[in-house]
Formats: C-alpha cells, structure tokens, sequence
C-alpha cells in the first residue's frame, strides 16, 4: 500500500510544501495552503506508464489527414465566434463564471443544439440531479433534444459511461470543481482532486477525440478556484460575465490555442434562456440618457466586430483630502492618465474633485481608442454641457495631449452609420486605413485641447 503522503497545497495556484506556512511563495497569496492527502498526485504507478515511445511525424504529413471537420459548430452564432469557430476535436475549454451566472443554461443550450444537427453529446452534471437538467431544457424547449445526461461525481464512472458505444462528440463536465477520481485520497474541490480529475479527463478527451468543456466556479476574487492550475492544463479559457442586476452575459476568451481572444460573445438572459444579441451596440444604447451632460458614446471594436457604447462620467467637487476615482468597465490607470494630460495640456483642473466613470450595459473596454470618449465625457461632465446627442466619439490619447489615429476607422463609422448617428469626433486617420463614405459628418481632431475648447 502506498505511503499517505500530507502536504500544504496552495488552494490557489495549486503549489506545495511540506510544512504550513501562511503565504504561498509562489503566487503571493495569504492564508491560501490546506493540509491535502497527495498520495497517488505525483506519480503513475510503473504498471500503468505508457510503454510506448514517442514516434516523430513530418508536419506536412499531417495536414488534411482527418476525415472529420476539425470543428464542431455549437449552432450558436455568439458561442461560435468567441470559441473562433466552433469547438475543436479533441481539445478542452474551461467556462468560467460566478455561480448563477448562466453557465449551465448556456451549455444546455449549446448541447441541445448539437445533439438536434446529429452528434452524440454528453452532459455530466455533478451539482444537479438528471430531473433538474431535464427540467431546465424543458424550460427553454430543448426536452425533445438527444442529450445523454448522467448525474455522476466520479470520474471514473464517467470515463466508462463515455467509453461505451459510440464515441461522444462533445462532454460537458458541470462543474469540475464537484469531480473526485480514486486515485488521490484528498476530498473533492481541493486543488489536487480539481487537478487529478482534470487531467483525466483531459487524457480521455485527447484520446477519443472527443471535445470536452469543463464549468470552472470563480471565487470571489476573480479566480476560478482551484483553477489556476485547470487554466494551463486546458486548450482555452472563457469567461462568462454579467452584472446580477442586469440581463446582459458577456462570454470573454482569456486564453485560446485555436482562436483569437479578444471576440465576445453577447447574450441576454430571458424567462426562456439565453437569447443571443447579434447587434450589441442596440443593446448597449437602448437606455441611453439623451442629453444628460457627462455621457459619451464611443465607436468601439471587440475582435472583429464594431460596438456601439455609452460612457458615463459624473466629476463633482470633494469632500476628501484625496479625491475619489471609481471606474466601472475600463482600467483606472487610464483613466488617471486621461486625467493628467486634461489637467496637464488642456488646463482643466480636476484636482478638487472625485470622478465616477462607468461603461453602460456592463461592457468591459480594453481599447485605448476610448480615451477620447472618456475625456469628452468628463469635460462635458464637468462644465454641464451635454455633447450632441447624435455624435460619437473615438481616438487613442497620447501624454502630450495628441490625439492618435486607431484602427478600423470605416467599420466604427459605418456601424454608427447603421445606428441612426450624424457625425463623428476622430483622429485623424492613419495611413493605410480608408475611411470609406459612411455618410456621416466628421469632425477630425488633432489635440485634445480642441475638443475642449469644442466642449466647454
Ligand atoms: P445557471 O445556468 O444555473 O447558472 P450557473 O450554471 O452559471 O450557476 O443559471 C442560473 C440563473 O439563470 C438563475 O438565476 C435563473 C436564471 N435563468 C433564467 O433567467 N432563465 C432561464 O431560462 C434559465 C434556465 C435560468
Ligand atoms: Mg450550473
């Protein structure tokens, strides 16, 4: 019988020691490390190691040698386009997401739909019972569809379930965090458990091909919990995100080895499921506050795809030593940086006040093009003047004060073309980018000095 081993895991990153200590030296965290039961994490035993070596292929050998698509089309245009196409043969995704979210509904979505266009596709839920999910596709009307559901926690059993009769297309695992396998004596949910039953279930998936999702639950801090250690283990990683008060899911790649990662994927949660917004920017404007000062819309692109959004800054005299920055959807660094080249070059002084910036609908923006929106938003918010509610705004800010050209120029202007917009504040363009005739009446802007003389 083998020896029990005990050893510190770092809930977080997965590291271990031999001794408790209270950081993890490997991710910094406090409070992290857990006794776990290792035995059985570390090594095979001999009798079950591969005996085969491994053989080298020519690369051109490869190329076209499977019969089969290489991808397998969810039937869902939003998850298809964040995957990068469809679900590749054989690879693993993790799906992340606070609990409630709408993990589970998606991927009963997304495996009804395939199931319907003729692959055998299997749903393994750990956290519900068989009637629960059935009662959830009956809900949005996919009872009639031919999943396989198994309620099973063992991997296993679920390894032998797949194994038999035809090889599944797709697995969905719900969630792995609720997955134990015998070969290591810790409890399920611990970092070596969540580890162990990941990579077994990952050497299945290699092996028959079959493409296997996995539903990672994110602590509180943002972290799929144990995960870290399943985020490298796997092929990519989405995010699925949303505020609780509001009916938008964003589903975000984080990482991807078949895709691009910087696509979404826009849904809204309905009474019947997740409904999917091919138009994001009607969405993100269809509350828009038209001409209350301190708001913004920037022509924004998400991978491929222009997007439409409102921004929302409220700058109001201090009460604190400090002033306040709070932002919501975009980096607060930029945001400080926008704020010093307007206090800098265009002498608006901001130093007496707390600003509030916030991205409407629940958006997340990484593009540096919206730092024109965001200043004119402020401007506007500060001197009360509301911006015309029939333009947007779109341009990289440099620290002298510059406004620099941004990519795509004709996608933005034809997508605001598209939504009903009369003209456009924007760099002016680079080189190489044609602007095309969308028909809109454009503003070109070369300091930021001049939109806020245009402001205020
Ligand atoms: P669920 O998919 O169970 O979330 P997760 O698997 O990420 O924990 O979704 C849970 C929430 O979604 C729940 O609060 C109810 C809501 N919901 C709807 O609004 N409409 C629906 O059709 C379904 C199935 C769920
Ligand atoms: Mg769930």
């Amino acid at each position: 019988m083998a020896k029990n081993a005990l050893s510190f895991v770092c809930q977080n990153c997965g590291a271990a020691y031999n001794k408790w200590q209270g950081k993890c030296e490997s991710c910094s965290e406090w409070n992290t490390l857990t006794e776990e039961d290792t035995t059985g994490a570390t090594s095979m035993p001999a009798n079950l190691r591969p005996k085969r070596k491994g053989r080298p292929f020519a690369l051109e050998s490869l190329t076209g040698s499977s019969p089969e698509a290489p991808r397998l089309s969810s039937g869902m245009t939003e998850l298809d386009r964040v995957t990068g196409g469809g679900f590749v043969r054989g690879s693993v995704l993790l799906v992340g997401g606070d609990p409630g979210i709408g993990k589970s509904t998606l991927l009963t979505q997304a495996t009804s739909l395939m199931a319907r266009a003729g692959h055998r596709v299997v749903y393994i839920s750990g956290e519900e019972a068989v009637a629960q999910v059935r009662l959830r596709a009956a809900r949005l009307g996919l009872a009639d569809a031919a999943v396989q559901l198994a309620a099973q926690t063992s991997v296993e059993d679920i390894i032998a379930t797949l194994s038999e009769g035809t090889p599944p297309r797709l697995v969905v695992i719900d969630s792995i965090q609720t997955m134990w396998t015998d070969t290591v004596e810790s409890a399920p949910g611990t970092v070596t458990q969540v580890r162990a039953s990941a990579q077994a279930l990952i050497r299945f998936a290699k092996k028959s091909g079959a493409a296997l999702i996995l539903v990672g639950h994110v602590t509180k801090d943002g972290q799929i919990a144990g995960p870290r250690v399943v985020e490298h283990m796997v092929d990519a990683v989405m995010s699925f995100e949303g505020e609780g008060s509001q009916q938008f899911r964003i589903l975000r790649a984080v990482k991807n080895r078949f895709g691009p990662t910087d696509e979404i994927g826009v849904f809204e949660m309905t009474g019947l499921g997740l409904r999917e917004v091919s138009n994001p920017s009607e969405l993100f404007l269809s509350e828009r506050d038209l001409g209350s000062p301190g708001t913004a819309v920037f022509a924004g692109l998400e991978g491929t795809r222009p997007v439409l959004v409102e921004l929302q800054a409220l700058v109001v005299p201090t009460t604190l030593g400090t002033p306040r920055r709070a932002v919501v959807g975009w980096e607060s660094s930029r945001l400080s940086m926008v704020l010093a080249v307007l206090e800098a070059h265009c002498g608006v002084k901001l130093s007496g006040y707390d600003v509030y910036f916030n991205v409407a609908g629940g958006l997340r923006i990484n593009e540096p093009a919206a730092d024109m929106a965001a200043a004119a938003a402020l401007v506007s918010s500060l001197a009360n003047a509301p911006l015309p509610v029939d333009a947007v705004y779109f341009g990289e800010i440099s620290l002298s004060g510059a406004v620099r050209p941004v990519a795509q120029t004709s996608a933005r202007l034809k997508e605001a073309a598209k939504l009903g917009f009369g003209r456009a504040i924007l760099p002016e363009t680079a080189r190489g980018d044609a602007v095309g005739d969308a028909g809109l009446t454009l503003n070109t802007v070369g300091s930021l000095t001049s939109l806020v003389a245009d402001i205020a």
